[in-house]
Formats: structure tokens, sequence, C-alpha cells
């Protein structure tokens, strides 16, 4: 045997978060890690038979407290600077998220402060989130680029995501997203073709991302220059994701379907065949509660996704208009605001935040061989995370064996 890195045990629910059985049967439940992976989960007697604690080298007694892997947040925009506060406070008294980014506001102020911001300011930012994140349980995230708009900030931001990752114990996965907004004073289909020619080719030169995004909405991308952008990433090893119908039902979750993209984000306005066409491609919905939450919008509908035959993840969406970094209040908003079920909801938060990802190591599961990153909570059951919302029921959180929170 490797080194038994931890033994948790005497839990009163661990969650697996397994397809076929994502609560495990027992009256108390254990999971053993070693060298970083999670080597059993079981009946407490079971599994501490064959694991003593006494030889683990963390040893937690969980009794009364419920064990969860921990959480995937499969889509932020987590790297950013300056401070948009004023625009929800204008938000409030009627404007519009559409006619702040018309205004030049928005995305494009942050556009603005991410390039006066120096290299170290973006990685002491983005450190600051992540340890914000991992106190609320999250053990891997995506982080998306998208506040350059020019080919040297867009990798700027994709090296800060690197730095921060390297020497933070969440994972991160980055994503380009140059497509993000169109810079004032230009044409969408001008820059388009410099997203395409300069930044796509710059950024799988360096191998510096693992997915390529694009905002598919009225005003910002058309389909036909999100596709033109998706195909491109694609043809440099990115994998596609879509913001598709958020604001307007514009075709980006059709566009999804058809590219095979690892996942179709937001749909507030997705229709049941937007539904039905990204169960049959296998793309994961991405459902973002806290960003409805923020706009004072129409929540998505995750029965329209059950119903055609697929599960939605939940994730953030932290960004300067969605300050909001805890998975557990995107659960609590997924259950209370959505109407999902409090075990579908964190499954959707773990499990099927991985399937975004395309992780397939096991990632957002506590099932054999899956990375040993869980949450204890203080808490008997899963069903504290939505119905504590504002504060963190997680108590403790390890990564791959290892106490980190
Ligand atoms: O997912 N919709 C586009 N992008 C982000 C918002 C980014 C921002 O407003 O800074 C989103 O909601
Ligand atoms: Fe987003």
């Amino acid at each position: 045997m490797g080194d038994l890195d931890a033994v948790v045990h005497g839990a009163s629910e661990v969650v697996t978060a397994a397809p076929d059985d994502p609560l495990l049967d027992a009256d108390t439940g254990a999971v053993a890690v070693v060298d970083g992976r999670v080597a059993a989960v079981g009946p407490t007697d079971a599994v501490t038979r064959e694991y003593p604690p006494e030889n683990a080298a963390t040893a937690v007694d969980a009794s009364g407290r419920a064990v969860l892997p921990g959480f995937v947040d499969s889509h932020t925009h987590a790297l950013f600077a300056g401070d948009r506060s004023d625009e929800f406070a204008a938000k409030l008294r009627g404007r519009t998220y559409q006619d702040i980014l018309a205004e030049g506001g928005g995305i494009l102020r942050t556009v603005d402060a991410v390039r006066a911001a120096d290299d170290d300011e973006l990685v002491a930012g983005l450190r600051d989130r992540l340890d914000t994140m991992l106190a609320h349980g999250t053990t891997t995230v995506e982080v998306k680029s998208g506040y350059g708009l020019d080919r040297a900030t867009e990798l700027r931001m994709l090296d800060a995501i690197a730095r921060a990752d390297e020497r933070h114990p969440v994972d991160v996965v980055p994503t380009f997203m140059g497509a993000h907004a169109v810079p004032g004073g230009t044409d969408a289909d001008a820059y388009v073709e410099r997203v395409v020619t300069e930044q796509i080719p710059a950024v799988a030169q360096q191998g510096v991302a693992r997915f390529c995004d694009v905002f598919c909405e009225a005003d910002v991308f058309s389909v036909a220059q999100s596709r033109r952008v998706l195909d491109a990433g694609r043809d440099h090893g990115l994998v596609p994701k879509v913001h598709a119908e958020e604001f307007t039902r514009l075709g980006g979750a059709q566009l999804a379907a058809d590219l095979g993209a690892a996942s179709a984000d937001h749909l507030l306005h997705a229709t049941a065949d937007d539904a039905e066409a990204l169960a049959a491609a296998g793309v994961v919905p991405v459902l973002l509660p806290g960003t409805a939450f923020a706009l004072g919008a129409d929540y998505a509908d995750p029965d329209r996704f059950s119903e055609a035959g697929t599960r939605p993840a939940v994730a953030t969406d932290l960004n300067p208009n969605c300050h909001a970094p805890s998975m557990g209040f995107a659960v609590a908003l997924a259950c209370s605001g959505m109407g999902m079920a409090p075990l579908d909801a964190v499954v959707a938060a773990t499990r099927r935040g991985a399937d975004a990802l395309a992780l397939d190591d096991g990632t957002g599961t506590l099932t054999a061989a899956a990375p040993g990153d869980l949450l204890i909570l203080d808490a008997p059951s899963h069903v504290h995370v939505p119905y504590t919302p504002g504060v963190t029921v997680v108590e403790t959180v390890l990564k791959r064996g290892a106490v980190v929170a």
C-alpha cells in the first residue's frame, strides 16, 4: 500500500455523488485516501478495519457530520480587478446589464481595470478569491480570461491564472475567453478576426488554456461569429464552451450541440428543443443561479434539462456582475430559487461540474480512485448546505487527502 493520507470515519452521511448511488447506504460512513486518491468508501467498520485511522497522516472523527466531495465550480470569471458595485446599485434603480455594457461599462470597465493592473496584483487578487472559495468548499474551479480583449492582456490573464494555480491548493482549469465582449471602437467582425488570427494561436502555442468560450449574445457575438471563434479554438486544441441564451435566445445552445461543446452555460432562455439538442449531443447544461439572482432575472428551469434526459451542473459564475464566490450559496439558490432537490443540487455542484470540465478521473465524486478532495460539514447532512445559506457549513476541506482549510 502507498501512503495512507487520511481516514475520515463515523460520518452521519457520505455523499458519493456517484451516478447510481449518490448517497452511501450505511449507519456511519468512512472514506480512506491513499496517495491522494480515494481508496475506500463504505461503512466505518469495514473501511477502518482495512485502513486503521491510527495509521493515517490525518484521521478525522466525523461523528454527526456529513462528508461530501469538494465542490467543482465549473464557470467563473474569478480573475478581475476594479469595483463595479455602483453598477449593481444602478441596476437596482432600473438600468440594465446591456445598457451598461453598451455605454462602455460592465465587462469593458473591468477590461480597463485589468489592463491597468500589474501581474502581481492580478495573481494576488485571484489567490484571495481562491482562498474564499476554498473556505466555502470549492476544490476545483474553472477560471476564464476575457477581461483583456487583446493578445497581450489575454495572455497576461492566463499567465496569472497559471501562477495562482501553482501556489494554491485549489485546482484551477483555465479557459480562454477573448470573445467575451467587443472592445470599444471596434467592429465585431474585425475583433473576431483578431481573436482568431492573433489570440487563439498564441494561447495554443503557450499551452495555457484547456477551453475556448464565447459570449454568444445579441449585440455581442452572433452565432456565426461564435462558431468562427470556437472552430478556430478547436483547430488549436481548445475544447468549446458557450455562454448561451443568457439575455436572449440567440441559438448558442444549438451551436454548442452542433460543435459537441463541453458545456452550454446560463441557458435562462433555453427552450425544450435546446435542452433536447444538448442532451442528445452530450453537452452539459451549466446553470448559474447567482447571475439570475444578481440581475433580478428569472431562473433557468432545471426540469427542462432533466425532462430532456440530461442533468445540469450548477456553478457560481463569480464575476464583478455576480459577486458571489460560494458554491453553497449557488446550491441554495438552485434549491430555493430553481426548485432542485438538495441531493440533485449537490451532485450538480460536484460530479456534473467535473463533467462540464471534461474531468474524467472521478473528480467531483467519492468513488474508487477519485481525487481525495472532500468536505466535512459542521452539519449532519448535505441538506444543510442549501438550508443554511449566507454562511458556510463547510468545516474542514481535504485536497488530495491533506487538510487545506
Ligand atoms: O457569465 N455574460 C457574460 N459574462 C459574464 C459576466 C461578466 C461581467 O459582467 O463581467 C457572465 O455573466
Ligand atoms: Fe460567465
